[in-house]
């Protein structure tokens, strides 16, 4: 793994406030030293009903992120507004195109994280990343939660509306879209992108350290160590490189210069 990994943001967002707080969180993540890129899931809605929903057209500067990426990728937080308290059918078309990278297991063991926004504070919240958890346990990929360590203050604020939960950071937009995420649900959103990229940091520590492995004390002897230095995620990605450059498939290894990332806001609309 490299030593210093690489997060992807990846966001649907109709309204603007998933890209709102993504822009939080990669601050989170700038701020300890980290790279992170944000990244668009595509609309899969027709246009008549994208015009019945009041729909913005979706941020142009945002690269559209597609399959390809994950496997340049050392991390994930992915932004999801609920629908019916569990994940827009954009967000699972986009899951419904990783068949290739899901039979090869190219994205096992990679960290995981979830930001949400829901119209309302029983919306969905919580729902929302316990329903999306099945694409990353189908795929490895280690969910990473929010958790209470360091967001207990905010998350326990019952003076003041607001989204969040130990599953992930999360906003509450209001059913006609005018709310946008407050300072608090800002700086949760932030301390979750810091808190992901120290667990990826972590992460990649044990994979480049070495490997100790004692064998079995023999009666009368000395205990033997072996070391040996791993690395087993660098070699399964250069073999998953190059396994896939040999069937034509565009599957990059992890070295490549970042795509650029600019979040195009829409800052709020009406869905009524
Ligand atoms: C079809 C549809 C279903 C929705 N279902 C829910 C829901 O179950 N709970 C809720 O709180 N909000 C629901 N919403 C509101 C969206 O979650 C809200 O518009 C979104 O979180 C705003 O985020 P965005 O600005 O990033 O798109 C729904 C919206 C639509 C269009």
């Amino acid at each position: 793994m490299t030593s210093s990994p690489k997060i992807a943001i990846i966001t649907y967002s109709m309204y603007g406030h998933i890209n709102i707080l993504a822009e939080s969180i990669q601050k989170g993540i700038q701020d300890k030293g980290g790279i992170a890129d944000i990244y668009r899931i595509e609309e899969t809605l027709p246009l008549e009903i994208l015009q019945q929903l009041h729909a913005p057209a979706p941020p142009e500067d945002l690269p559209v992120a597609t399959v390809n990426i994950l496997t340049k990728y050392d991390g994930f937080l992915f932004g999801i507004p609920t629908r019916f308290g569990t994940v827009p059918s954009q967000w699972s078309a986009f899951w419904d195109a990783t068949g290739s990278l899901w039979s090869e297991g190219a994205l096992y063991g990679k960290p995981a994280g979830m930001f949400v926004s829901t119209a309302s504070p029983g919306g969905g919240q919580e729902t929302t990343v316990r329903n999306s958890l099945s694409y990353l346990v189908h795929h490895g990929l280690i969910y990473v939660p929010m958790g209470y360590k360091t967001t207990f203050g905010d998350l326990a604020n019952v003076n003041e509306v607001h989204g969040g939960s130990p599953w992930g950071s999360g906003t509450i937009s209001c059913n006609d879209g005018s709310r946008l995420p407050s300072d608090l649900e800002l700086r949760m959103a932030k301390t979750q992108g810091s808190d992901f990229y120290a667990i990826v940091l972590k992460l990649n520590s044990t994979t480049n350290s070495s490997d100790v492995k004692q064998e079995p004390k023999e009666k009368g002897k000395e205990t033997k160590v072996t070391t040996t230095t791993s690395t087993s995620k660098k070699d399964s990605k250069t073999k998953h490189a190059s396994a896939t450059a040999d069937k034509g498939k565009p599957n990059s290894p992890v070295n490549v210069a970042p795509e650029k990332s600019k979040t195009g806001l829409t800052k709020c609309c009406t869905i009524m």
